[in-house]
């Protein structure tokens, strides 16, 4: 197959359809701009059927996503999308680049979500953009950044009713937009716990990226416990 693009955790393939790609998840976990990085066998399986059981269910709700099916163990076939170079992350509690650019304790819990938008741009270090400097570096529209945040709002709604309903907080989470084929703006990307922050809701146990960023404990283990919890 005919490679599109590779990333630090998954690799686009062309197929016969010029409209459909394949995302491949590998094994690599990467953190702090791929400085920390290792080969986790088994975490690329994982998200993608982590991935594949929110994007389902968020196209259940009537949000678009670039998601059609799951091909295989570490393969989604997916629209080809235009993606934008931003990364809005959305956060329920206060935690990770939060707490250290504002100087506030990690787990307060936020009055109402707090969306931000980073620059994808990896030698400025992915940094934190306002409205205006998303219009000046003519990333998204602004019609598109308020459609955006709508989006991003409900699927926050969405996925906090669902991780919850598992036992699972969601602290915060990434999400990536795009534009498909016939022109409507969608989520692409992956939703996993290389993306969210997911709390244990008895145990406060973090079985997201933050035990290989932190060191906090095996990795597989704490993704494992996510799937089977949305399976369970
Ligand atoms: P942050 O607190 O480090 O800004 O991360 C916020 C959320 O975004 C967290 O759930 C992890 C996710 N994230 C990514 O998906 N990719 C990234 O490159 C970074 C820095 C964070």
């Amino acid at each position: 197959m005919e490679k599109v693009y590779e990333g630090k955790a998954k690799i686009v393939y062309k197929t016969e359809d010029p409209d459909k790609y394949i995302l491949y998840f590998k094994d690599t976990a990467t953190a702090f701009d791929a400085t920390k990085r290792a080969e986790v066998e088994g975490k690329g399986e994982l998200n993608n059927n982590i991935s594949s059981l929110i994007f389902q269910l968020l196209e259940e709700r009537g949000i678009r996503t670039h998601f059609i099916r799951k091909l295989s163990s570490r393969e989604m076939l997916v629209w080809r999308a235009k993606r934008f170079e931003l990364e809005v992350v959305v956060r329920n509690i206060s935690a990770g680049s939060l707490c250290k650019r504002l100087g506030i304790e990690e787990g307060k819990p936020l009055e109402k979500p707090l969306v931000e938008f980073f620059y994808k741009n990896d030698e400025l270090h992915d940094p934190l953009v306002c409205y205006d400097h998303i219009i000046l570096l003519g990333l998204l529209k602004e019609e598109q950044i308020h459609e955006i945040k709508h989006i991003t709002f409900r699927v926050n709604e969405i996925l906090r009713e669902f991780f919850s309903q598992h036992g699972l907080i969601l602290v915060d989470f990434k999400l990536e937009f795009g534009q498909l084929p016939d022109g409507s703006l969608a989520v692409v990307d992956e939703v996993s716990p290389d993306t969210c922050r997911l709390w244990d809701a008895k145990t406060g146990e973090k079985l997201d990226k933050d035990r290989f960023r932190f060191d906090l404990g095996d990795l597989l283990e704490g993704y494992r416990k996510v799937l089977e919890k949305l399976q369970g």
